[in-house]
């Protein structure tokens, strides 16, 4: 469906689906092992005994590349009594042996050796390791339990069409950074789902984007925000003359100015427009020269494309920002409990289209401590910062509901509508979306 601007209503979720360990394990039996998941960045699973494990909640799906090169997925356990097979992530694997007791599939997932076969009297038929869908969009592999699941492409329509502009495959993470959050999941995406939240805590943004009027738009499983970059906020409402050039270029680079080959923590004073241009033509026209000194030619587009942002966001768990340069992905991981989830931050980088060098592994795949220094950069860490105060207030008894915008925050909304068709509500007195007006 397309959101119709000029409808004004508030829709009310129940603080129970952020709180409650029932609709948490209801979200565990019903959703998760249903639904297409980003598992992890190609570059993980480029090479031929290249594996990475996937955990969602209590889930745990293995994502082997095979001597054959074919990209396969498995639940993660022994078929003699369950043990997980392989844990973390890595390189050069030619087997998958459980360390329990040493039962072993090939990559393919075919039984091969039981150690004393004699006592189970089971062929290498009849146990293979249990199969999970896998299938890629641009540099992202995901997974889906499901063997009955419709494609991913049809998952994700429409989305690989409207972003076929951007060339995904020639993305290549180069980190991913992984932080333990003290909230519900959903209070961590929410956040990744709506851009109201800037004027209260990214204010630095308010110099450098239009975080008022960038059109939204949702699809059936899908939602896109499109943000100008490079212009002032028209919350700032300063007097004339104060919000100018230099103030936007500050705000810029204090932000992104790596985009712009800028130091982000001097950046000095604006580069000169020449007449007829804009601030906007002069950082475009950086952003091309700063990929060109990388050997990427980025000529073909447009200043929108080259300096404005494009949100997706795809049920249940992920948004994608797509730029000209650079790519980014946050995906929101429920840990083990109602009020445990991880904040997955996996930034890509454009490589030149005919770069014939295989994909690696990412430079940096780290787990780190919340509490340690945040570690990931102005924006995201505010977001961080924010997580578990905004879940606290969840907790409150006389806070039933979240009163949601249908037009500002429809991403939300649009979350919830699909979360209604995988889990079975919950016994409410009211309906799970409630519409006001
Ligand atoms: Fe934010």
């Amino acid at each position: 469906m397309c959101f119709d601007a000029g409808m004004s209503s508030t829709v009310r979720i129940p603080t129970a689906r952020y709180t409650s360990p029932e609709y948490f394990e209801r979200e565990l039996a019903q959703l998760w092992p249903r639904v297409w998941q980003l598992a992890c960045p190609l570059d993980q699973v480029a090479q031929p005994g290249d594996y990475y494990e996937y955990r969602c909640g209590a889930l745990s799906v293995l994502i082997v590349r095979g001597d054959d090169g074919v990209l396969r997925a498995f639940q993660n356990a022994c078929r003699h009594r369950g043990s997980a097979i392989c844990e973390g992530s890595g390189s050069a694997l030619t087997e998958l042996r459980c360390p329990f007791h040493r039962w072993t599939w090939s990559l393919a997932g075919e039984l091969r050796e039981i150690p004393s076969r004699r006592v189970f009297g089971v062929t290498n038929d009849e146990l293979p390791l249990l199969a999970a869908q896998v299938e890629v969009w641009g540099p992202l592999v995901f997974v889906n339990l499901d063997l009955d699941a419709p494609s991913l492409a049809s998952f994700l329509d429409p989305v690989p069409a409207e972003t076929v502009w951007a060339r995904l495959d020639e993305f290549r993470c180069t980190a991913m950074v992984s932080v333990p959050a003290r909230c519900n999941w959903k209070t961590l995406i929410d956040g990744f789902s709506e851009t109201y939240h800037v004027q209260g805590i990214h204010r630095e943004m308010l110099g450098m984007a239009d975080d008022v009027n960038g059109p939204q738009v949702v699809w059936e499983r899908a939602g896109r925000l499109t943000q100008q970059y490079g212009l002032p906020s028209p919350r700032l409402g300063a007097p004339a003359g104060e919000v100018d050039d230099q103030y936007v270029w500050e705000h810029f680079v204090t932000v992104m100015g790596a985009r712009v080959g800028a130091d982000m923590m001097v950046p000095g004073p604006c580069p000169p427009i020449g007449s007829g241009e804009t601030l906007r033509d002069v950082l475009a026209r950086r952003v091309v020269e700063h990929q060109r000194g990388r050997g990427v030619d980025l000529a073909r587009y447009s200043v929108e494309q080259l300096l404005d942002m494009e949100q997706y966001n795809i049920f249940p768990n992920i948004t994608v920002l797509v730029f000209s340069d650079m790519m980014q992905v946050v995906r929101a991981r429920p840990g083990t409990t109602v009020i445990d989830a991880y904040m997955d931050a996996m930034s890509f980088e454009r490589h030149p289209i005919d770069d014939p060098s295989p994909r690696t592994k990412p430079l940096f795949d780290l787990e780190v401590d919340p509490d340690a220094e945040l570690p990931l950069g102005l924006v995201l860490n505010q977001d961080l910062a924010n997580f578990a105060r905004s879940q606290k207030g969840l907790h409150q008894p006389g806070l039933r509901d979240l009163v949601v915008s249908r037009s500002e925050e429809c991403r939300i909304v649009n979350l919830h509508d699909n979360l209604d068709r995988y889990v079975n509500g919950m016994s409410e007195s009211t309906p799970s979306t409630e519409r006001s007006t």
